[in-house]
């Protein structure tokens, strides 16, 4: 078992490190020689098929619902198509309008889940094209599925899911770049700027991985309390429900994920002296609206952990404790800001005896409705 753990005391600290590497593999050759731009073969639609595309619908579970939701933005903002993400069990009750012309993205690391199956079903009935973004070949999803982009980010053991997500924001990148290159709603210098930012995370995620010592003394204090909360806007918003999610599933400790701008409408009636707000601020257009709601909690008690980006020298006069991460593109913060979450929720619940990888009440694959 040790030997499986590659030295790693727990499944999900070797997913997280493993990281680079499956960034790297779901990148692969999806990007061309040249480095400037996406080659997606496996990708079964003509390019009258992609530009007769109304909207995109993406449906998925759990963390793969969070990837799904930062995937919205990556293809309206690359694509400039309409896209909604559902809940699996949600999607098929609310009667959503499926045309032929209506792309689905089912998303699912197993390519097993019950609800997101039945949804690929429902998607097909209907005469809509599904995509299938997965880490299991031959699974039930990919089979299905008009077109799959596999993720490469090899088996997930931990209950937790870490890689799987990562590599599934990575798809979305790459699909989100396809789409804009056959639409041609984004120029060649833009496409090739971002493809070349993307090569460069890997070792962005590494440089993070490197502090991790930092994040586990930020764990021990938050793995005291019983309540927090986490804040964000845009692509912070979606990312911080993933760090949300992640914290309650292994540490039992009870969390909310807010749209900063949302808090005063309700949330900010909870917020009182000591306690943890996680604020992520990584989107620089969005940077000085969060800043104000940091000050909306930190007049209240709160104690802020401020994530930002390196080189951003306002965030630490307002918080209690910053870390920082690499700087990238806005869109691909993403893909770094998750993982000082990741490993606050690991030694958060480390912190608390809990067991890791697999978590009460969980199951790492629900196939039933
Ligand atoms: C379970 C797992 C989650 C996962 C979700 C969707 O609830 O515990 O970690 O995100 O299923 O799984 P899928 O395999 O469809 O991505």
């Amino acid at each position: 078992v040790t030997a499986e753990k590659a030295g790693f005391d727990h499944f999900m600290l070797k997913e997280i490190y493993e990281q680079p590497k499956a960034y790297r593999d779901t990148m692969g050759s999806r990007i061309d020689a040249t480095g400037k731009k996406v080659v997606l073969n496996e990708i079964g639609m003509t390019p009258e098929q992609i530009k007769a595309i109304r909207n995109v619908h993406i449906v998925a579970c759990g963390t793969a619902y969070h990837a799904g939701l930062v995937g919205k933005s990556v293809i309206e903002s690359l694509a400039r198509i309409p896209v909604e993400t559902d809940v699996a069990s949600e999607y098929r009750y609310r009667s959503p309008i499926i045309t032929p012309q209506t792309l689905v993205i089912v998303v699912s690391q197993s390519g097993e889940t019950a609800d997101t199956l039945a949804a690929l079903r429902e998607a097909k009935r209907n005469g809509a094209r599904v995509l299938a973004i997965t880490n299991v070949v031959g699974s039930s999803v990919a089979r299905e599925a008009d077109d799959v982009i596999v993720t490469w980010a090899g088996p997930e053991i931990a209950v937790a899911s870490t890689k799987a997500y990562t590599s599934q924001l990575i798809a979305f990148y790459l699909f989100g770049l396809y789409l804009a290159q056959t639409l041609g709603t984004k120029d060649e210098a833009y496409i090739a700027d971002v493809v070349s930012a993307l090569q460069e995370l890997p070792a962005k995620v590494e440089h993070i991985l490197a502090q991790s010592e930092t994040i586990k003394g930020v764990a021990e204090q938050v793995s005291t309390h019983n309540n927090l909360f986490f804040i964000g806007r845009g692509l912070d918003y979606h990312v911080v429900m993933e760090g949300s999610l992640k914290l309650k599933e292994i540490s039992y400790i009870h969390s909310e994920a807010y749209a900063a701008g949302e808090l005063k409408h309700g949330t900010l009636a909870l917020i009182e002296e000591g306690i943890p707000v996680i604020a992520l601020a990584t989107q620089g257009d969005l940077f000085e609206k969060t800043v104000s709601n940091i000050k909306e909690v930190k007049a209240r008690g709160a104690h802020v952990f401020g994530i930002h980006e390196e080189g951003e020298a306002e965030l630490a006069k307002v918080v209690d404790q910053v870390f920082a991460i690499p700087a990238t593109l806005p869109l691909l913060t993403p893909a770094l800001s998750v993982v000082p979450l990741q490993l606050l929720s690991y030694y958060a619940s480390l912190a608390r005896g809990n067991d890791v990888d697999k978590p009460r009440n969980l199951a790492k694959s629900v196939t039933v409705e």
